[in-house]
């Protein structure tokens, strides 16, 4: 494996105090700071449960992916390394994010049923809704912790479980795939059927997490959905290049929703606590500003086929960059090991930009 820690200059005032934080933190191996990390969501989140789904082509677990992972190992992260959960999975004092439910579902023995470690439902290509993807909705997902949350219960009795569970961290990172279904079927959002989509989708994201609350979670950590009219493909289908506005628009709108659901929903639920950890921020950060960061290419993606290498996949054919930690993107709607790095440490140390009402770091120590 070959991952340097690269350390960009950083002119940006704000993600400045951000950086040292994280290299005085990363230079200090720790413990778990929580007891377990439970993961949800969309192929941001996925470590492998869709290598689980036959027939599906929303899968990861070929190369030229995991080329930069430990041992060039293809996981099903959709990454040439590691993805976001690993690295805040990692800031919170885990070797990388929890494996996928699916890889222990059915080895009632393995430790993950027993409430140690944590485990990742998330699942590439779902949404919020379950018409979107062909994949574990997070219906779906939401059931399958149902069903662990009865698991440890049988190990550990109900008090305890519930403790373990309040003190633990659900993650979840979701919404882009809804946006991309939304688009694709309405052939011309305007702005009433625009907010009227998102009202939709926020309704629907309540109902989880109050579904998750119900079976114990209070620590919530939620990703919100990065510029995706900029990836590689939304690019692609843009004459001019640029990034396709309306579902910039869309992302910007949802993540507005999002942040105020969180409000709303901390001042009725009883000890719940959350941060909304920006990606949008993050990429926006990055396209604003490449050569500060340390990128220089932050159109085309490393791996893929086409325009902006965003006309098809990173399959095994596909043609690949070498330097790709200077690379915003991995693939055609993907980001790289790099930026998942940075946004990793702009989530978890960062200021109100990146994480708010706190940080991540914020959420896992709050002892209350
Ligand atoms: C678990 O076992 C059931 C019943 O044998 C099977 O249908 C299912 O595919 C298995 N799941 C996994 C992820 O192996
Ligand atoms: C917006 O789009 C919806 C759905 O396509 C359509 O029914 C409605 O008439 C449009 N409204 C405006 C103001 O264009
Ligand atoms: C949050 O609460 C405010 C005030 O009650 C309400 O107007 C708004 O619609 C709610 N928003 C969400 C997303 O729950
Ligand atoms: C690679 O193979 C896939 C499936 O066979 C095909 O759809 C795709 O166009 C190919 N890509 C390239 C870059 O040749």
């Amino acid at each position: 494996m070959a991952f340097t820690m690269r350390v960009p200059p950083f002119p940006l005032r704000d993600l400045l105090p951000v950086l040292f934080a994280a290299v005085l933190a990363l230079g200090a191996a720790e413990a778990a700071k929580v007891p377990a990390v439970y993961v949800f969501g969309d192929s941001t989140a996925d470590v492998g449960n869709n290598n689980y789904l036959p027939g599906s082509d929303a899968k990861a677990n070929f190369p030229h992916n995991g080329m930069d992972f430990p041992y060039s190992r293809p996981t099903g992260r959709f990454s040439n390394g590691y993805n976001g959960v690993d690295f805040l999975a990692i800031h919170m004092g885990f070797r990388r994010s929890p494996p996928p439910f699916l890889s222990i579902a059915n080895k009632t023995k393995h430790p993950i049923h027993r409430g140690l470690i944590g485990t990742n439902f998330a699942s590439g290509g779902s949404g919020i809704l379950d018409s979107t993807g062909r994949t574990i909705t997070l219906t779906k997902q939401l059931q399958y912790f149902s069903t662990l949350q009865s698991s440890i219960v049988k190990h550990i009795a109900t008090e305890p479980t519930y403790h373990l569970l309040s003190k633990s961290i659900f993650l979840i990172s979701s919404g882009g795939n809804d946006i991309f279904a939304f688009f694709a079927k309405s052939n011309a959002p305007n702005k009433t059927s625009g907010d009227q989509f998102i009202a939709t989708l926020i309704s629907k994201y309540e109902n989880h997490i109050k579904a998750l609350y119900n079976l114990g979670a209070r620590k919530f950590g939620i990703v919100d959905v990065p510029p995706i009219g900029c990836c590689p493909y939304p690019r692609s289908l843009n004459p001019t290049g640029g990034c396709l506005e309306i579902l910039n628009q869309l992302s910007v709108g949802f993540n507005k929703a999002v942040k105020l659901l969180m409000h709303n929903l901390s001042l009725t639920l009883k000890g719940m606590k959350y941060s909304v950890g920006s990606s949008y921020e993050v990429v926006s950060a990055i396209i604003r500003n490449p050569e500060a960061l340390g990128y220089k290419e932050i159109k085309t993606a490393c791996c893929g086929a086409g325009k902006f290498n965003g006309e098809s996949g990173c399959t095994p054919n596909a043609t690949y960059c070498s330097e790709r930690h200077l690379y915003l993107f991995w693939d055609l709607l993907h980001p790289t090991h790099a930026t998942s790095k940075l946004a990793g440490v702009a989530i978890y140390y960062g200021s109100p930009q990146f994480a708010s009402p706190i940080n991540f770091k914020q959420l896992v120590e709050d002892q209350n």
